[in-house]
C-alpha cells in the first residue's frame, strides 16, 4: 500500500504546503492552553468547544502520503482553537520516510539483540528528538509484534519471539520518544506476523494464545512506557480486521489494558466508517484520504449511526494523547526551516554505534579466532555487503522502516571501518566484493584471517520464500535474489583458509551450511549507518561482543515451529472471499518454547550470545517478594577481560498449567571487570507465574512448584530453583 519514500517526493509536497497550521490563538482565548489543568481536563474543555466538523476533521489523514514535508501522515492544526498539527513519520530504524538529516541507527531488531534497555532508552529519547526537531509529533514506532514466522518480512522491524523482551524492550523506547514530546504508536496490533496477503490474511489465534504470545508487549509498553498512540495492523484477527475489531480494541486494548490513547490505522487498514468508529478506531490514515472517517464520518454522526458521544470519545482519546505527551506545550520545530535542518548530532552518531556494537552478536569463536590481534597481519575483507555503496551494503531494512539513501546518510561500510582500524596495528587489507569466487579465494590465500560480509534483504509487503541466505534485495514488490551464491563464496573462501570469520547482515535468521567450516561468525543485522565502524571495534576487540540473540536460529527449513502451509502463509478457507486464514496451531510454542516441548535443537537458541570473556553462574535463592519473587544468584567474569553477560531468569509452571516448558521472566545485562563477582537480583512479579485462564476472562495462578531457571541462553541454564505458589487471580490487564 505504500512505496519506499524518495526525497523527490518530499520536494514535490513542499509546494503543497497549506498555511494553516495551529496554535495562532491566544491562550487567553484557548483555556485548555494552562498547563496547571491535567491532560483530561484540557482535553474536555477544548472537546467542549469544537464543532462537529472540527472533530471530525481530527479523525483522518486528509491529504495524501508525503504531502507534508515528507511525512507519512498529516493532520493540520486547528488554529482558533489553538490546535497543533500532527505530523505521522515512520522511525524504525530512525527518522525515515523523506526526512534527511537524520541518524541512521541500527534496526529493531539489532536494538532488542542489546539487551539493554538503558540503551533503548536512549535511542528513543534521540529519536524523539530528531523527530521533534524535524517538526514530527507523532513517531509510527516502535514495533513490538511477536516475531513469530522468522521468514516474516518486517522481522527486523520487530523486538523479539518473545512477548517479555519485546515488552521491555518496547517500553523503553516509547518512554525515550514521548520524554521529547513526540507520541508513539505501537505497532502493528495484533498479530501481524507476515507480509504475504498482508492486507486480507486472517490470523487465526485462540484466545490464551493471543493473551500470552501477542499481548503482553502491548501491556507493558502502555502501562509501564506510557505509551499514548497504538497502529491497528492490516490483517485481519479470527476474520475481523484489526481496525474494527472489538475483542481487540475494545475488548483487550481499553478494557484489559487500560489505554486511554488515540488509536490510529495503518495506511489503508480501515474498512468501513460505522463498525470502525463504533469498535474502536480514532483515526483513519489512509493513502486515498478520508475514505471512511472523512466526510462519511460526519454524515454518519447526523444519521445517528454513530452516537456524538462516540466522536466525542475519539477525539478526546486524539487530544488526551497531545496533552499528555506534551505536544500543545512543546510543539516540534516550524517548517519549512525543520525539514531543511540536519538534526543528527555526534552524540547520536556515537550512540548508532554503541547499538551496534551493543546489538551485534557473536555466535561462534572457535580456537580464539577473535579478536583480532597482533600486527603486520594481512586480512582478506570479501562479499557484498563489505562494500562501499548503499547497493552492496545491508546497512538498513527496506518498506516504511527504511532510512534514506546512502549519499543522504554517511554510512561508514565495513571496508572503510575495518581498513582505518586495521592500519592502527599496522595491518594490511585485500578487499574482494565477492563477485568472482576467484578473486575472493586469492584473497583469502594471501591472508592470515579472512572476513566475509554477506548479507540478505527483508522488506514490508514481502515475506522471504524460504531461510536461504539468497542476498539481492527485496522490496513491496518481490524479492530479487542475488545471481551470485554467497553460500557457496563463504565454503570457496573457507577452503582457502582455515581463519575464516563471517559477518551476517539479516533481518532474520537463515541457515547456515558453512558453518562447520568457518571458526567465527557474528550475526550483526542491519548495522545503521556507524556499520563499519561498530564491526570493525569488535572484530579487534576493542569491545566486547555482549549481544544475545532475540530469535531462534533454526537448524533446517522444516526443523522450526512455522513448517506447514496452514501455519504460514495461509489457506483459503470456504466460503470466506475476503483473504487466507493464517492458522496459529503451534498456540503458545512459539520461537523457543517449540524447540524445547519438542526437543529439537536449533542452531542456535533465543537468548545465546558469545563474549571474549567467561562467565560464571552460582547461588541461587529464590525468595517471595511482596509481589511474587526475586531470584538473586552470583554472576563472575572468569576470564581476563572486561565484559558483559546477559543473565536470564525463566519460569516453568505446573504441568497442569498446559504451559510451555519455561518462558523468559527476568534478565539484566551484567558489565564485570576481570575477576568480579556481582550479586544479581531479578524481579519476579506475580505475573511471572501465571498462565491466561480463558474461562475466568483473566490471569491465574495455579498453585504448586514452579521452577525458576538462571543462566545465559534459553539452552543454557546452569541454575534451578523451586518455589511453590498459592492460587491467585490477577486482575485482566496486569502482566
Ligand atoms: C506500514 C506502516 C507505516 C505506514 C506509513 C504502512 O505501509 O505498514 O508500518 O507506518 O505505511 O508509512
Amino acid at each position: 500500500m505504500r512505496f519506499r519514500r524518495c526525497a523527490a517526493a518530499a520536494a514535490v509536497a513542499l509546494f503543497a504546503v497549506l498555511a494553516a497550521s495551529g496554535g495562532t490563538a491566544s491562550a487567553a482565548s484557548c483555556p485548555w492552553m494552562n498547563p496547571t489543568l491535567s491532560p483530561n481536563a484540557r482535553a474536555e474543555m477544548l472537546l467542549g468547544a469544537m464543532s462537529l466538523s472540527d472533530k471530525v476533521a481530527m479523525t483522518y489523514q486528509q491529504y495524501p502520503l508525503d504531502y507534508h514535508y515528507g511525512a507519512a501522515g498529516y493532520i493540520p492544526g486547528n488554529a482558533s482553537l489553538c490546535i497543533p498539527d500532527l505530523v505521522f513519520n515512520d522511525a524504525g530504524q530512525g527518522v525515515g520516510d523523506a526526512q534527511t538529516g537524520t541518524t541512521a541507527f541500527p534496526a529493531p531488531i539489532a536494538q532488542s539483540a542489546s539487551w539493554d534497555p538503558g540503551l533503548q532508552y536512549q535511542f528513543g529519547a534521540a529519536l524523539g528528538q530528531e523527530a521533534s526537531e524535524k517538526g514530527i509529533d507523532v513517531q509510527l514506532a516502535p514495533g513490538i509484534e511477536t516475531d513469530r514466522v522468522p521468514m516474516d518480512g518486517r522481522n527486523w522491524e520487530y523486538a523479539s519471539e518473545d512477548p517479555f523482551l519485546s515488552g521491555q524492550t518496547g517500553a523503553a523506547e516509547v518512554e525515550g520518544i514521548q520524554s521529547q514530546h513526540v507520541i508513539v504508536t505501537l505497532k502493528h496490533y495484533i498479530a501481524n506476523s507476515q507480509e504475504t496477503d498482508r492486507m486480507t490474511d486472517s490470523a487465526d489465534v485462540d484466545q490464551r494464545t493471543l493473551e500470552e504470545m501477542y499481548a503482553p508487549q502491548y501491556d507493558v509498553a502502555i502501562h509501564q512506557g506510557g505509551a499514548m498512540g497504538v497502529m491497528c495492523s492490516y490483517n485481519r484477527i479470527n476474520s475481523v480486521y484489526a481496525c474494527e475489531n472489538p475483542q481487540t480494541l475494545k475488548g483487550m486494548l481499553d478494557g484489559q489494558f487500560g489505554f486511554t490513547g488515540m488509536v490510529v490505522s495503518d495506511w489503508g487498514a480501515t474498512h468501513s466508517t460505522v463498525a470502525s468508529a463504533m469498535n474502536g478506531l480514532d483515526i483513519e490514515m489512509n493513502v486515498t484520504p478520508g475514505t471512511y472517517f472523512g466526510p462519511a464520518l460526519e454524515t454518519a454522526v447526523e444519521d445517528g449511526q454513530v452516537p456524538t458521544s462516540t466522536l466525542n470519545d475519539m477525539v478526546l482519546r486524539i487530544l488526551r494523547a497531545m496533552f499528555t505527551v506534551g505536544v500543545f506545550d512543546h510543539p516540534p520545530a516550524a517548517q519549512p526551516e525543520a525539514y531543511a535542518a540536519p538534526v543528527s548530532t555526534p552524540d547520536h552518531v556515537a550512540l548508532a554505534r554503541t547499538i551496534s556494537e551493543e546489538g551485534t552478536v557473536l555466535l561462534k569463536n572457535q580456537d580464539g579466532i577473535l579478536p583480532l590481534t597482533g600486527s603486520g597481519q594481512k586480512i582478506a575483507l570479501i562479499g557484498p555487503a563489505a562494500g562501499q555503496t548503499g547497493a552492496e551494503n545491508e546497512y538498513n531494512g527496506e518498506g516504511s522502516g527504511h532510512i534514506p539513501e546512502v549519499g543522504v546518510v554517511p554510512v561508514v561500510s565495513p571496508l572503510q571501518g575495518i581498513t582505518q582500524r586495521a592500519a592502527a596495528d599496522d595491518d594490511t587489507v585485500l578487499y574482494a566484493d565477492g563477485t568472482a569466487t576467484a578473486d575472493a579465494v586469492a584473497a583469502a590465500k594471501a591472508a592470515n584471517v579472512a572476513v566475509v560480509v554477506v548479507g540478505d534483504s527483508e522488506s514490508e509487503g514481502t515475506d522471504r520464500s524460504s531461510l536461504t541466505l539468497t542476498g539481492g534485495t527485496c522490496t513491496l514488490e518481490g524479492c530479487v535474489p542475488q545471481t551470485s551464491d554467497q553460500n557457496a563464496l563463504i565454503s570457496a573462501v573457507a577452503a582457502a583458509n582455515p581463519n575464516t570469520v563471517v559477518v551476517l547482515d539479516t533481518g532474520g535468521p537463515v541457515l547456515m551450511p558453512w558453518l562447520g567450516q568457518v571458526k567465527g561468525l557474528f550475526e550483526a543485522w542491519y548495522p545503521g549507518q556507524e556499520d563499519g565502524n561498530a564491526l570493525a571495534a569488535l572484530l579487534f576487540g576493542d569491545v566486547d561482543p555482549s549481544a544475545h540473540l532475540p530469535e531462534t536460529f533454526p537448524a533446517s527449513e522444516t526443523a522450526q515451529p512455522i513448517s506447514t502451509a496452514a501455519q504460514w502463509p495461509g489457506v483459503t478457507e470456504p466460503g470466506d472471499s475476503v483473504g487466507p486464514h493464517s492458522i496459529y496451531s503451534e498456540g503458545l510454542l512459539v520461537g523457543y518454547r517449540w524447540y524445547e516441548a519438542n526437543g529439537v535443537t536449533p542452531l542456535f537458541p533465543f537468548g545465546y550470545g558469545l563474549s571474549y570473556t567467561t562467565f560464571h553462574f552460582s547461588d541461587l535463592t529464590v525468595t517471595p517478594a511482596s509481589s511474587g519473587a526475586v531470584a538473586r544468584f552470583t554472576l563472575q567474569n572468569t576470564g581476563s577481560r572486561y565484559g558483559a553477560d546477559v543473565a536470564q531468569a525463566y519460569v516453568g509452571m505446573p504441568a497442569s498449567t498446559g504451559e510451555p516448558p519455561r518462558q523468559l521472566k527476568g534478565y539484566q545485562k551484567v558489565w564485570l571487570e576481570p575477576g568480579q563477582s556481582k550479586t544479581v537480583s531479578i524481579a519476579l512479579p506475580e505475573t511471572s507465574f501465571a498462565h491466561w485462564d480463558t474461562t475466568a476472562g483473566t490471569w491465574v495462578v495455579t498453585p504448586g512448584d514452579y521452577t525458576v531457571s538462571v543462566g545465559d541462553s534459553s539452552a543454557g541454564l546452569p541454575l534451578q530453583a523451586t518455589l511453590s505458589r498459592s492460587s491467585a487471580q490477577l486482575p485482566a490487564g496486569a502482566y
